[in-house]
């Protein structure tokens, strides 16, 4: 059950939290895993990390999934390691904080370039390959948020209901080919993306905002990676293969019984 031994998977933003935990599940379920980040070090660290655990498989590709044209080159690289591309999870991501008349336009612009256009790049770039491989799966990380509204996250909103609707779109044109693609919506997952964004918005009070945040969630704590990863491997296994163009809300309750 959910092997992927000799397949080929992408993971971007895979460096840190839920990215990083998605890579290493993959890889420990038998994936050759390429983690794509924009962040060497960190990039770099995740891979020599899950590499060590799982057998030598995961490897690092530096780059921006606001780049198409980088994410063309490393498509292309990991084809010529791997042969093809089976799993795509788009995960790469980054928060914002503000309203529609306080977000300026280089956010808005910032926030949709990375969280929004990222995952047409990818796509763009590697559905075609999927399709000359005879099939293959995409796993896009949205968020809670696009489907309910939260305080000041306009621009963040945005960008993850665009992530939803592209979601329904690829499984719609691609069904035909083989290729299933599905959205998981996290809720509240404890990963440096919180840490970063509560140090940055709530300097001197970060321990009462943790908490704060921990207790928004029904089940009364955060998620941990894991459990974002838990489910993308099961969409992204051949065990799902009647799951395409379904959106998941992992999320400790938020969205259905608050
Ligand atoms: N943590 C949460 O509570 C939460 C909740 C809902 C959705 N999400 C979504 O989950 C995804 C991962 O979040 P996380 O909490 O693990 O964040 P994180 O900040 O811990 O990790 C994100 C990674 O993406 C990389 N990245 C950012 N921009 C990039 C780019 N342009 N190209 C390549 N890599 C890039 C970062 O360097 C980082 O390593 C994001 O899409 C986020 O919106 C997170």
């Amino acid at each position: 059950m959910l092997r992927f031994d000799g397949k080929s998977a992408v993971v971007t933003g895979a460096g840190s939290g839920i990215g990083k935990a998605i890579a290493a599940a993959l890889a420990r379920q038998g994936a050759q895993v390429a983690i794509l980040e924009r962040d060497p070090e960190v990039g770099q660290a995740a891979a020599d990390e899950i590499s060590q655990t799982y057998d030598g498989r995961a490897t690092f590709y530096r780059c921006d999934v606001t780049s198409q044209t980088e994410i063309r080159d490393v498509a292309a690289a990991i084809v010529s390691q791997q042969g093809t591309i089976d799993c795509l999870v788009n995960n790469a991501g980054i928060a914002h904080v503000g309203d529609a008349a306080t977000t300026s336009e280089a956010d808005f612009d910032r926030v949709m370039n990375v969280n929004c256009k990222g995952v047409y790049n990818c796509a763009h770039e590697i559905l075609p390959i999927m399709v000359r491989g005879g099939g293959g799966v995409i796993c896009n990380i949205a968020s809670t948020v696009a489907w309910f509204g939260i305080g000041e996250r306009f621009a963040y909103s945005a960008s993850k209901g665009a992530v939803v609707a592209m979601t329904y779109s690829i499984a719609r044109d691609f069904v035909a080919d083989g290729i299933r693609c599905n959205a998981i919506l996290p809720g509240r997952i404890h990963t440096p993306f919180v840490d970063g964004f509560v140090k940055k918005n709530y300097p001197g009070q970060e321990e009462e905002m943790f908490q704060k945040l921990a207790d928004f969630q029904p089940v009364g704590r955060m998620g941990q990676p894991e459990e974002i990863a838990n489910a993308a491997v099961f969409l992204c296994s051949d065990e799902a293969s009647f799951v395409t163009g379904s959106i998941h809300a992992i999320d400790g309750g938020t969205i259905s019984i608050r």
